[in-house]
């Protein structure tokens, strides 16, 4: 790596240290090379293996917890206080946090679930690891933000605990640094396997764009990083605002406007959590040939893209593309019959048995 790279990457660590930060993926994840993918699209693709991260069935959402839980801790909170979707990675990996590190785990969710199942995924780890439950009608975004204040003042004026309540522009911003936390590394172990590629593809709409953008831009700049966003966000204005809201406390000297944001809005398709014929295909084109398993919320949905922007020319022939694995392990198993039918694949056991 050269000189002034290494310099930049030992500066901006040197930055990170004033965050507190609690350990949680103790190990490095893989950046496997799929060589059956990558002949048959005359692309070299590795990719970044965070759903082998730990705990509870890991998920790159562990690195960006690691200074929002370094916060918490340090301020002596015996607990957390958060919500979203029943399907959440986020929330699963919140309550493995929570179970490890003896503290309560307070989930706000809500009830409009996008597959009717409870019995499998997310939501039944949630309660296996001791999460406590509420359920609300609320919508994502605004509204759910209130169902989590008002937990958290009921437990607050109980005088029962002393919970962290999950605010949406703090954690963004410490989320923002885990991610480009785990960014450092990445760029780090592909220079030891010599292995830079011109583009990275991500599934999200906040951190995980936010901060591996924010890596590039600070460290290499002529790395595109492309995201997917899983829901009908604004996910340039909010991927810039908190690019430069890190940029700006880590006192960087970077500017990034919303169009430079690469995050296309079609592969989303009807909603949130809603499976797409071409996020499913995708899913099928990778578990086929490389046993590499995505799922139909997040990860499917940016292999469906980067299925399109390799056979559209988009991205160059020979050119080098990483892909970060980001997890959700779970959500595969959770949406199989609808995987199933949108395949046309066999449900039933077959006569003999
Ligand atoms: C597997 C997976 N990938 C990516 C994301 C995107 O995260 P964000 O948009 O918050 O950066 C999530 C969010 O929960 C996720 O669970």
């Amino acid at each position: 790596m050269m000189p002034e790279k290494i310099a930049k990457i030992a500066q901006i660590r040197e930055k990170l240290i004033q965050y507190p930060k609690v350990e949680i993926s103790t190990f490095r994840t893989p950046i496997e090379y799929l060589g059956n993918v990558s002949r048959e699209l005359g692309i070299k693709v590795r990719v970044k293996r965070e759903d082998l991260s730990g705990p509870a069935y890991g998920g790159h959402y562990s690195r960006a917890l690691e200074y929002v839980f370094g916060e918490a801790m340090k301020n002596g909170h015996d607990g957390i206080v958060h919500g979203g979707p029943s399907h959440s990675n986020q929330n699963r990996l919140i309550a493995a946090i929570c179970a490890k590190y003896g503290l309560k785990c307070h989930l706000v969710l809500r009830r409009k679930l996008p597959v009717d199942r409870h019995d499998v995924g997310n939501l039944f780890l949630d309660q296996l690891m001791g999460a406590d439950i509420k359920w609300v009608t609320a919508e994502m975004g605004p509204e759910l933000d209130r169902e989590k204040e008002t937990r958290y003042q009921e437990l607050v004026r109980e005088d029962r605990e002393n919970p962290y309540l999950f605010r949406r522009e703090r954690v963004a911003f410490l989320s923002c640094l885990g991610m480009l936390d785990m960014f450092l590394d990445t760029y780090q172990q592909l220079d030891e396997i010599d292995f830079m590629p011109s583009s990275i593809y991500l599934t999200g709409c906040g951190p995980t764009h936010s901060g591996i953008l924010l890596g590039t831009r600070l460290v290499d700049p002529t790395i595109e990083v492309v995201g997917v966003r899983p829901l009908h966000w604004n996910a340039q204005e909010i991927v810039s605002g908190e690019v430069n809201t890190a940029a700006r406390n880590l006192g960087e000297d970077i500017f990034v406007s919303h169009d430079e944001v690469v995050n296309p809005p079609e592969y989303v398709g009807e909603d949130y959590g809603v499976p797409t014929q071409k996020g499913n295909e995708a899913i099928r084109y990778f578990a086929e040939r490389e046993a590499l398993i995505f799922d139909p919320v997040y990860t499917g949905k940016m292999a469906a893209c980067f299925l399109d922007h390799a056979y559209d020319g988009r991205i160059p022939k020979g050119s080098r593309t990483l892909i970060i694995h980001s997890g959700g392990t779970p959500l595969t198993l959770l949406y199989s019959d609808t995987i199933y039918q949108s395949l046309g694949m066999r449900l039933d056991p077959p006569d003999i048995l």
